[in-house]
């Protein structure tokens, strides 16, 4: 059995979903890949819980449920006010997993893999951003950096695009990569204002703390740049053309249901371009989901045309793809 240690930084929803999923599947990881996870730190904004010999997950889980942040926790554990900088150098860790919001957060990325730590993040503007240096800087040491939960959650689009089709040549992708605005969308076409329609996605948990960047298509284009990285090679956010759908009435979606088309947030990427924009879908296209799934069409020259559709947000849906980025990255280094 290879032990592996983990620094969890960021423990709101997804913070918590991940603690869960490592908590409950301990033994099902331990058997079927010979892994044993310990948790060693768990960071919120209030402060870094550290124990070399490993985090309890549940009591962790319990005092954050009850206290609401980690600085609570005084009695048997040292809270630490370090920086992510600091954590990710002064901690003992093999995988440092990244599920904060912190905009600035390739700065410590690159300090974890300087560290020679292993990097799995589900943060998007990092490689929004910063792309080219955060690849390079794993490439150079030779150290795992994954990254599937920051498009589609779970649903394995940066693995079709990294991991497979290595012989073949993307020639194009089209992708709704946003579930906020689908479901917004789809509400409004059943009739709803864009306002009850937000609101309700705001209570599902599926737009973001602030949702303005899911409705003007901001979210949506840190994914398509994203895609564009892992398919053509590096750009950032800023060379993207985004516009979201704010500018959507109630009447244009109604009308375009009445002809069998729908109107969904989708993302064109191409070598050198990437368009965020509202479009109609015709209702039999792979882009016509509804809910919380996302979908992306990848055109190649030797496949063809390949659709993957599934959950595109949601705790345990990007869980999902930030548990399997711990595993690859743990089986790399076992
Ligand atoms: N707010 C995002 C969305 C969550 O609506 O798709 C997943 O990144």
């Amino acid at each position: 059995m290879r032990g592996v240690k983990v620094s969890l930084f960021g423990f709101g929803n997804v913070g918590k979903a991940v603690a869960r999923v490592l908590l409950e599947k301990e033994r099902f990881f331990r058997e079927r890949y010979g892994i044993a996870l310990k948790v060693v730190s768990v960071a919120d904004t209030s402060g870094v819980v550290w124990l070399p010999e490993g985090i309890d997950l549940q009591e962790v889980l319990l005092v954050k449920e009850t206290f609401g942040k980690l600085s609570a926790w005084t009695n048997d554990y040292e809270v630490y006010n370090f920086t992510p900088e600091e954590a990710v150098e002064d901690i003992d860790a093999d995988i440092v997993i990244d599920v904060t919001n912190d905009r600035n957060a390739w700065g410590w990325h690159l300090a974890a893999l300087r560290e020679g730590k292993a990097v799995v993040t589900s943060n998007k503007p990092p490689l929004a951003f910063h792309y080219a240096e955060l690849v390079g800087e794993a490439e150079k040491r030779d150290v795992p950096y994954l990254f599937e939960a920051t498009v589609m959650a779970g649903t394995p689009v940066i693995g079709i695009l990294r991991e497979n089709l290595l012989g073949d040549t993307v020639r194009r992708i089209e992708a709704v990569l946003n579930a906020t605005t689908t479901f917004i969308l789809s509400r409004m076409e059943q009739g709803r204002t864009f306002e009850e329609a937000l609101k309700e996605a705001q209570s599902l948990g599926i737009a973001e703390r602030d949702p303005s960047g899911d409705v003007l298509g901001i979210d949506a284009g840190y994914k398509a740049t994203i895609l564009h990285c892992v398919a053509f090679g590096p750009i950032t956010f800023r060379e993207a053309m985004v516009k979201g759908i704010d500018g959507i009435s109630q009447e244009k979606v109604k009308e375009a249901r009445s002809r069998d088309r729908t109107v969904r947030l989708v993302a064109v990427v191409e070598k050198g371009k990437v368009i965020v924009e509202p479009r109609e879908v015709s209702l039999d296209s792979p882009l016509a989901v509804e809910s919380h799934e996302n979908a992306a069409v990848i055109k190649t020259d030797l496949l063809g045309e390949l659709a993957i559709k599934g959950a595109g947000a949601g705790l345990k849906e990007t869980a999902s793809g930030v548990v399997s980025d711990v595993i690859k990255a743990a089986l790399r280094i076992a």
